[in-house]
């Protein structure tokens, strides 16, 4: 993709919408080659989709509550994705678990955040169970989605160190800061072409700093 070429993609989300926010505000700047076609939410109360109107994005509501079955709904979806043609699908905040077909269908297209340091943790209430754990230290990674949830290859990482007097929302405050940062990073890369996911594996054409 030349400099003067934006990566068209299409945004997913299911809630607050700030790790979209982060991803509108560079690209507005220009920061960030990228042209966001649309943001699609399976939750019409999502506020991300007010941050998306107020930048002038295009949205719509996918509710999965209408769908009799994850494959039906995932189904719709692509078909509402595909209209618009993306090059990167990205999930922010997509409460949802995809099904194999969708996963494979945007392969190596299709990327995710998660606030811990993969493979450590994949799931939900990741700050909490880390806290449980006893860890000194705590993250977030943008991966590729493949099938396995939470288990694609690792694109970017940020680590935090956990401190004694660190509670489930601290944490949760300092790993967004760093998701905000880590994300709209490993979309640039993308859009820049220096990686590229082959297979199972991501290659890199310079590697990446967090
Ligand atoms: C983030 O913590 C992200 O890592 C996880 O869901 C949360 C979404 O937050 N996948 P937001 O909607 O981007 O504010």
């Amino acid at each position: 993709m030349s400099s003067t070429q934006r990566l068209p993609m299409v945004v997913l989300i299911s809630g607050r919408g700030s790790n979209l926010q982060a991803i509108l505000d560079q690209s507005q700047t220009g920061q960030l080659p990228v042209e966001i076609r649309a943001v699609i939410s399976n939750n019409a109360q999502a506020q991300g989709l007010e941050r998306a109107h107020r930048a002038g994005i295009e949205t719509q509501v996918l509710d999965h509550r209408y769908y009799p079955n994850r494959e039906t709904f995932d189904r719709a979806l692509m078909k509402i994705i595909d209209s618009y043609t993306p090059k990167l699908v990205v999930l922010a905040g997509f409460m949802r678990i995809l099904t194999s077909e969708f996963v494979r269908h945007y392969q190596g297209h299709l990327i995710n955040i998660h606030p811990s340091l993969l493979p450590d943790f994949p799931g939900l209430d990741t700050h909490r169970r880390v806290l449980l754990a006893g860890m000194r230290e705590h993250g977030a990674s943008v991966h590729f989605v493949t099938d396995k949830v939470d288990g694609g290859p690792i694109i970017l990482q940020a680590r935090i160190p956990v401190y004694p007097e660190d509670t489930a929302e601290t944490l949760a405050a300092r790993i967004l800061r760093e998701e905000h940062r880590i994300y709209p990073k490993a979309i640039r890369a993308f859009a820049e072409e220096k990686i590229r996911l082959e297979g199972e594996q991501i290659v890199w054409i310079k590697p990446l700093e967090a």
